[in-house]
């Protein structure tokens, strides 16, 4: 659990290296990345398609894990623990949010946002008080009885964000969460995401928006397998554009 210290970034990735076996061989998509984020951080990860800015994102929800090298989020070591302790581990400590909504079809948008509480063994009656409060700050009341299909792709996002912030995470993380959203909507997202900043989440998102990674306070790239702050690129480039 974490203790709140403030010394300790909420996310550290030392040495992590990760190797995906593929028929061609071996794919080395991580190679070596260190990334300290205190808490409350907003930190942009951006890079071309296919330099492995997903495959990072995995690591810090512990949805993979790394060939090698160290992962702490939230005051804990991932990479010792087991899939089904990560698993529960994730559910009370990060919040995440994907490019398509993944909402559970079957659910309605309230019954959505309410499931995550249920495996952390929140009261049924809090659930419901909690899960109604989150869709009052993505600005979603009035649908919360819709199923998915029957809302707009910018609502689905709000309710999935609203779904990711059931259990109060540390930490967000989101692999291009405005991606597929229109420019409307994906302003509201983000308009949610500094807000949430502003209360102290550390949040962590994937995008290939540079005007939006542009507004985000801390930009890591993904070169060659490795991080490069956007100061260092800049640094590099002087007196030249990419
Ligand atoms: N499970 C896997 N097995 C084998 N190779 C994989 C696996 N997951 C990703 N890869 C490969 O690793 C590389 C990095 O993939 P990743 O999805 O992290 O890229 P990305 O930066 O998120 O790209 P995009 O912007 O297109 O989403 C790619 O070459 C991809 O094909
Ligand atoms: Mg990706």
């Amino acid at each position: 659990m974490s203790n709140g210290n403030n010394n300790q970034p909420v996310i550290l990735l030392e040495n992590v290296e990760k190797i995906y076996k593929t028929k061609a061989g071996p794919l080395h998509v991580l190679k070596g990345v260190d990334l300290h984020i205190n808490e409350g951080e907003f930190v942009a990860i951006v890079g071309p398609s296919g330099s492995g800015k997903s495959t990072l994102i995995n690591m810090i929800t512990g949805i993979d894990r790394p060939t090698s090298g160290e992962v702490h989020v939230a005051g804990q070591r991932l990479t010792n623990m087991s899939e089904n302790a990560v698993a529960k581990w994730r559910g009370r400590n990060v919040g995440v949010v994907f490019q398509f909504f993944q909402l559970l079809p079957t659910l309605t948008v309230l019954e959505n946002v309410m499931m995550p509480m249920h495996y952390t063994g929140t009261y049924k009656g809090t659930r419901r008080e909690r899960a109604l409060e989150l869709l009052d700050l993505v600005d979603l009341p009035d649908v919360m009885d819709k199923y998915p299909s029957q809302i707009s792709g910018g609502q689905q996002q709000r309710a999935a964000i609203a779904r990711a912030l059931a259990n109060e995470p540390k930490v967000l993380v989101g692999d291009e969460p405005t991606g597929n959203l229109d420019v409307v909507s994906a302003g509201l997202v983000f308009a949610l995401f500094e807000d949430l900043v502003a209360k102290g989440t550390t949040i962590v998102m994937v995008t290939h928006d540079r005007d939006l990674a542009g507004q985000i306070p801390r930009v890591e790239e993904v070169r060659d397998g490795q991080l490069m702050s956007q100061e260092e690129i800049d640094t590099r480039l002087v007196g030249g554009r990419e």
